[in-house]
Formats: C-alpha cells, structure tokens, sequence
C-alpha cells in the first residue's frame, strides 16, 4: 500500500490535506488530516512531504460563487458552465437561482416590469424572500456534501452583496460579475429570455418592452462591484474576457473557474456549407442567388441527417442560398429558430461580384493576378480581402457561441469564404494556407472543442 499526497505549490499553508491510499494504483480510501498533523504525520515516519508526489490537496474546499449583472448578461449561462466544468472534475457544484424560485414559489405572474420596480415594496419584499431562502439553501449544501455553492441573481447593489457577505462568513465568497453592453446582442438574448412561458401572455412586442423595463429597473440601482468587495472577477460575458481580478484572500479552485471562465467551450459545432446555387454552376462568384433543385435535395438530405439532433437555433448569413439550405432543417426539429447574421455574409468581391472567375481573368488581369500573389491579405477593389474579414467573423462567432448557450449543439450555415475564417478560427492554420481550404457542399464540418480534447472532422450527411 502506497500513501499518496503533496503539498499545492500554489496555495500556501493549506488547512488541510486530503490523503488518498492507493494500491497498485487503485484508490483504497483516503483521509483528511490537517496540515499541522500532516507534518508530524510526516516527521514521525522520516519523510519528506515535499519529495512525495502531487495527488490531492484540500485547502478550503468550499466556495461560494456569487454571480452579479443585469439581466439578459449570461450570468444563468456562466453559472451552469461553471457547474458542468466542476463537476466534471469531481467538485460537488449546485446552482441556487432566484428567478427559478420565484416562479416555484409564487402562483401569480411575477414577470411583468412593475415587480422589478425598486418602489414597488412588496415585489421588493418577496424578491427578498426568495434571495434569503437561497442563501439559506446553499450554507447548508456547503455544510454537508457541497463544494460550490453558485448563487444566481443580479446582485445588483453594493447592500445586497454586503448582506451575502455577513450571512456567508463561513466559507470564502468569489463575486463574479458578467458585463456585457452590446446592444445587438442584448436585443437577441432578450428575444430568447421572452420564450419563457411567464411571458406567454404577452405579444413579442409587450414581452421585449416589459423585459426591457425589467432591465431599466434594475439599471437604476445597480452599481458594479467594486474593490472593498473582497474577491471578484469581472468578465466581459460577450468575448470571455477578464476584466478585472482582485483576489484577496485564498479561493479554493479559482485556477480552474478562471480557465473555464476564459475558454471557448463547444461541445457540437455543425459548419456547413449552403446548397449548389445557380451561381455555383456557373462559377459566379457572391451575389445573392438561390439554391438549384440539387441544392434543394442537399438541404434536404440535411434536414434529415439532423432530423435527431436537437438544433435550437441555426445561424446563417443574410444570403438566400444560406437560409434556403436552413429552412428544411429547421422543419424538421421539433424548436428551432434561425438567426441571419450578417457578420457570416460572404466574402464582398466589391467591382467582382457577380463575374465568373474567367470573367475575371480575361477582363481584369490584374485582379486576378494580385489575389493570386496573395490570396489572404488582397483586397477586391471596392470589397473586402480574407484578412479583412477576420474581424467581422469573429464577431459573428462571438454572437453565436454566446446566443447558443447553453444548448449542446450549434449550428452554422455560411459560405466558402467564411467557413474557411470560422474553421481557422478553432483550429490553427497558417493564414496564407486559410483561403484554400476545402470547403465542399456534400459534407460539413463537426467540430467539438473543450478543456481537454479538440476535435475536426469532415462528416457526409447522405
Ligand atoms: O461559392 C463561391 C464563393 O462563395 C464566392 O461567393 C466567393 O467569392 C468565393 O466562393 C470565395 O472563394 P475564393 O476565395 O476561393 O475565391
């Protein structure tokens, strides 16, 4: 039998050391000595615990996540990504969300603006309430098997998490709040927080302007975390980026939540190509033209292939040949809703548009040639160059990684061009080599990348 243990290099003077016994490998049992015994522990048997190997450590095991932002921020989003990454590595992880209490608990709709209304005394009581009775729920869930506890909320004001702070002393807190003020983006997210059934009495148009208000509500007493505050992190939800850390005391696991944090994680993404154009066939290139009967069948071999698979949302460019090669398939799901973004048009060919490569070489020869010389940074007169369109795809990726959380499965139906940008967006491709991937209308590309695997593979859907 071998006892297995170490010290974390990273975290200094840990409270106690989990010990784990192993036989040949396989784990026997294990224990929990604090680092005071462990040392005697040590001393006593003539050993070194710096020598020993590293295999587990528990220094404060229990955290409290304390989630902060306005609505329609990803907070809910973060929150389980948070949860489902912990879990995985073995860290008892439960999410206690208020807006989910609310509406167990209380009959009557709660989702119209006035509730939020900060005058409106007794929403502010019963908001309170079921604030009160999560903090309540995830001190006991750290009390016994617990490890992080997440409380989802806005948090909005500084007195709020004040009160969290006084009634949680007992384990450490980590504040973290999402930020993200892209309008466009907030527009769609609003748009899928309004599929909720407490807005089901509303037309589209009352449920986006009683969300809005909501939202005003909120704004009018929210104020952004700020350093007395103890630990936080503040992260820009949009582009998974951190804004700001101030850590100022031990929080078990924040390597780890930050790495989650700051990944793009996916666990499905479908890339394809739309159908055979009429444009295809002739060997145009851009313009807006529509889909042949063979393009029509492949779309609808499509719709087939993914008849099983749950697609919430579908993303396009505003092409028709995109979202002709979408529709079928968005017939075939049981809910699904197709997004037309105009960050995934095509490559502009500017004075090209609409030529046939020939056309182009015979009449403009000095076109053809420059992009020929340099296909990745050249610039079409009057149009775009595949260097300029990184930034634009990028950001349409952003937006739909983001407005597909937290679904499993993404889907993205662009062009050539663009499908080269996005493939060498998750995957490392020299830039001279990107305009020359393949990029076929009879397979589409499957990616999944996470922490720990990336994969690529080129799939036929027939
Ligand atoms: O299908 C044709 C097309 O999508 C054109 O609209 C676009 O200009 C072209 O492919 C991009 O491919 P390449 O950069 O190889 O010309």
């Amino acid at each position: 039998m071998t006892v297995l243990f170490s010290e974390n290099e990273n975290r200094r003077c840990p409270k106690s050391i989990q010990i784990m016994l192993k036989d040949r490998n396989v784990l026997k049992g294990s224990m929990a000595l604090s680092y005071h015994n462990f040392q005697a522990w040590c001393l006593n048997l003539n050993w070194n615990p710096t020598l020993l190997s590293v295999m587990a450590i528990t220094k404060n095991d229990k955290l409290y996540i304390i989630m902060v932002g306005l609505p329609a921020r990803g907070k809910t989003t973060i929150a389980t990504k948070l949860k489902e990454n912990l879990m995985h590595d073995s860290v008892k992880t439960r999410i206690f969300n208020n807006g989910e209490l609310r509406r167990k608990m209380i009959r009557e709709n709660t989702a119209y603006a006035g509730f939020f209304d900060p005058d409106n005394k007794e929403g502010v009581a019963l908001r309170e309430r079921i604030g009160l009775i999560n903090i309540e729920r995830a001190r006991r869930y750290l009390n016994g098997q617990g490890n992080v506890a997440i409380l989802d909320a806005t948090h909005a004001n500084v007195e709020r998490r004040k009160l969290i702070r006084a009634l949680l002393s007992d384990h450490p807190i980590l504040f973290i709040e999402c930020v993200n003020d892209d309008e466009e983006i907030l527009e769609a997210t609003i748009l899928r927080k309004i599929d909720l059934p407490e807005f089901g009495h509303l037309t589209q148009e009352e449920a986006i302007r009683s969300f809005k208000q909501r939202i005003a509500y909120y704004q009018s007493i929210y104020a952004p975390l700020k350093n007395h505050e103890g630990n936080h992190i503040r992260l820009d939800s949009l582009n998974n980026r951190l804004i700001e850390e101030e850590l100022v005391s031990e929080v078990p696991y924040v390597d780890q939540i930050r790495d989650f944090l700051l990944t793009d994680m996916i666990k499905n993404l479908y890339l394809i190509r739309h159908g055979e154009t009429h444009f295809n066939l002739e060997n145009r290139i851009g313009g807006d033209s529509g889909l042949t009967d063979d393009g029509r069948a492949q779309a609808m071999a499509l719709a087939k292939y993914f008849q099983h698979k749950p697609i919430p949302l579908i993303f396009t460019s505003q092409k028709r040949r995109t979202i002709q090669t979408a529709m079928p398939i968005k017939e075939r799901q049981k809910a699904c809703t197709v997004i037309f973004l105009a960050e995934f048009n095509e490559i502009d060919a500017g004075i090209c548009e609409c030529l046939s490569y020939e056309e182009i070489k015979k009449g403009m020869p000095h076109v053809y040639s420059a992009r020929k010389k340099d296909k990745y940074n050249y610039v079409y007169p009057q149009g775009e160059g595949y260097a300029a369109m990184e930034k634009r795809i990028e950001r349409g990726i952003k937006k739909a990684l983001y407005l597909s959380k937290p679904s499993d499965h993404i889907m993205i139906i662009g062009h050539r061009a663009v499908n080269r940008m996005i493939l060498s967006h998750f995957l490392f491709r020299r830039r001279e080599d990107v305009p020359y991937v393949y990029i076929p209308q009879d397979k589409f590309y499957y990616i999944s990348s996470t922490q720990e695997k990336k994969t690529f593979q080129l799939k036929s859907y027939k």
